[in-house]
């Protein structure tokens, strides 16, 4: 089954093909960093609008590149929550739209559910039972993956998401939006243990996050400093150790709590090499493994989108052809597949 996957719920423009036989076939991003750049965060509106001009194009350029006409497709799948509800409708009309001409049908997709599936795209021996992490820019949760669509909230964030507490405290130290990636890329060059921030809520029992006030002490801490940029590479490192530190503890827990030896992590912050690497070393002490995505596909793409539709269309599930989206939307509420 080949199916065309739509993702347009923020700030980036991703369409892909995969094939249930053999594969991812093809997939383009294009991303509305510059747009928003220059107002320092997405602009929902600017976003909605950039969205339509380039969706078309790029469906355009992922079949020519698969290698397939529209009447090829068996299937379509859009993001439909959660997100930005203009940006969503974008993607989530275009999908109803293209399904209805070609008689296809169709199935609108959780976000979450296509980054937390994202790892088993190019991962075939991958499957549940397992516990995931998603740390994007809007969630930070533990989830209890029993199986494909069965999923439980261990733990999430009470305030700020992971990805987010890297672009603010990133935009605090005057890096350019969206600062999370650049943060962690100055981080490399920062000397561990020179400062040392707090590891929010692992002093007590639960799988819960809060990393806001985690940003206020990184700010203090720049305030007070020379603002070198030395200093600013070492505060990066300090923060970085910092979040990736309470993930682990975090995740440790929740291996723990469920029994689960399979640590799945996905969303933007799952690119962090650090966080990569300190996850992985994690679960091989317990004689497990940690599994993520490639870099590319941990934020936000057409293809997890493509892979988390055909699963459901491939056992019989669509939706009807009203276009209808779910700006928050509960993945616990999701049909089992
Ligand atoms: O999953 P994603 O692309 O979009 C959402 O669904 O939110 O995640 C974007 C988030 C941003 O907050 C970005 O700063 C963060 O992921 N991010 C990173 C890295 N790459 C992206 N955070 C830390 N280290 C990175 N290497
Ligand atoms: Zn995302």
């Amino acid at each position: 089954m080949r199916v065309l996957g739509i993702e347009t719920s923020c700030d980036e423009t991703g369409v892909a093909v995969y094939d249930t036989d053999r594969g991812l076939l093809a997939h383009a991003l294009y991303t509305q960093i510059a747009l928003h750049a220059e107002y320092g965060g997405v602009v929902p509106e600017l976003a909605s609008r950039d969205h339509v001009r380039k969706l078309l194009p790029l469906v355009r350029q992922v079949l020519a590149e698969a290698g397939l006409r529209q009447d090829q497709l068996d299937g379509v799948a859009y993001t439909a929550g959660p997100g930005l509800v203009g940006a969503l409708m974008v993607g989530a009309a275009a999908g109803r739209a293209l399904a209805w001409a070609l008689d296809l049908p169709a199935i609108g997709v959780h976000h979450m559910e296509g980054h937390l599936l994202a790892p088993l795209l190019e991962d075939p021996g991958l499957a549940p039972p397992f516990v995931a992490l998603l740390v994007s820019g809007g969630h930070t949760q533990l989830v209890e993956v029993a199986a494909i669509g069965d999923y439980r909230l261990l733990g999430e964030t009470l305030d700020d998401a992971a990805g987010e507490a890297f672009d603010k405290t990133a935009k605090m130290m005057g890096l350019a939006y969206p600062g999370g990636p650049e943060l962690a890329r100055l981080a490399e060059a920062g000397q561990p243990g020179r400062y040392t921030f707090s590891r929010p809520m692992t002093d007590r029992p639960g799988l819960d996050f809060s990393f806001s006030g985690l940003k206020t002490q990184v700010l203090l801490a720049w305030q007070a400093s020379d603002r070198t940029p030395e200093t600013r590479a070492d505060i990066a490192r300090g923060f970085e150790d910092a979040v990736v530190e309470t993930l682990a503890i975090k995740c440790g827990r929740a291996l723990d709590q469920t029994g689960a030896r399979t640590l799945v992590v996905a969303g933007g912050v799952g690119a962090n090499v650090r966080l990569r690497a300190r996850l992985q070393a994690l679960a091989a002490k317990r004689g497990g493994r940690a599994c993520f995505p490639r870099p590319e596909f941990c934020t936000d793409n057409g293809a997890m989108i493509a892979f988390a539709g055909a699963l459901r269309l491939q056992a019989g599930q669509q939706a009807d052809a009203a276009v209808t989206v779910a700006p928050r939307w509960d993945m616990a509420t999701l049909p089992a597949v």
